[in-house]
């Protein structure tokens, strides 16, 4: 293994390995090109790891059964050796509130922000007529983060953790949504 950890296309063919849900495969392949984004926004030094963490950040989803505590846990066993240690641990710390790690560092924020504004911008895009990703505008998901009755499943406050990494919401809502755009038709909106 490479320092930097297993590659965006083996992320992917890993996923398949193990997770069967196209819609999930889809909210993972979001996540991931956020991340990878994200990444190159700042300047860091492989964004390709950051777009692997995001492909397998809910590589545990349809092995954990009911319980819910166990998700992300057994994801870092499972990549344990393929990501490096700080990608494990915003894998766990992703959903730290039912499994009870805690998020401390930007990329363990932004993990857990990106994989929620994927749900926002997908229910946004689902609003319009011809249900497409193209004519999302970020100011109408920004505008929309303010209404608790749309996407209730979608936790505002995990996307504002950006700004604990340095973004502003607004920006942090235009970069997910740009990324997104660009493999819409591979996210089926
Ligand atoms: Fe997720």
């Amino acid at each position: 293994m490479a320092d930097s950890g297993i590659s965006p296309a083996d992320a992917r063919a890993l996923f398949r390995q193990h997770v069967r849900s196209e819609s999930l495969y889809r909210h993972c392949l979001a996540t991931a090109v956020i991340m990878g984004d994200l990444a190159r926004t700042m300047n860091e030094e492989s964004p390709e790891t950051w777009e692997s963490a995001g492909m397998l950040h809910d590589l545990d989803m349809e092995l954990i059964g009911e319980d819910h505590s166990k998700h992300g846990i057994l994801a870092g066993k499972m990549l344990d050796g393929l990501l490096p240690k700080p990608f494990i641990h915003a894998i766990v710390a992703h959903n730290g509130q039912l499994n009870g790690a805690v998020r401390t560092s930007a990329l363990d924020y932004l993990l857990s922000a990106a994989e929620s504004v994927t749900g926002l911008i997908s229910a946004t895009a689902l609003i319009y007529p011809d249900r497409k990703l193209e004519p999302v505008e970020a100011a109408s998901v920004v505008k929309r983060m303010g209404k608790s009755g749309f996407a209730r499943n979608v936790d505002r406050a995990r996307i504002i953790e950006c700004t604990l990494a340095g973004f502003c919401t607004d920006d942090f809502v235009e970069l997910a949504l740009k990324a997104m755009k660009r493999i819409a038709p591979e996210l089926g909106i």
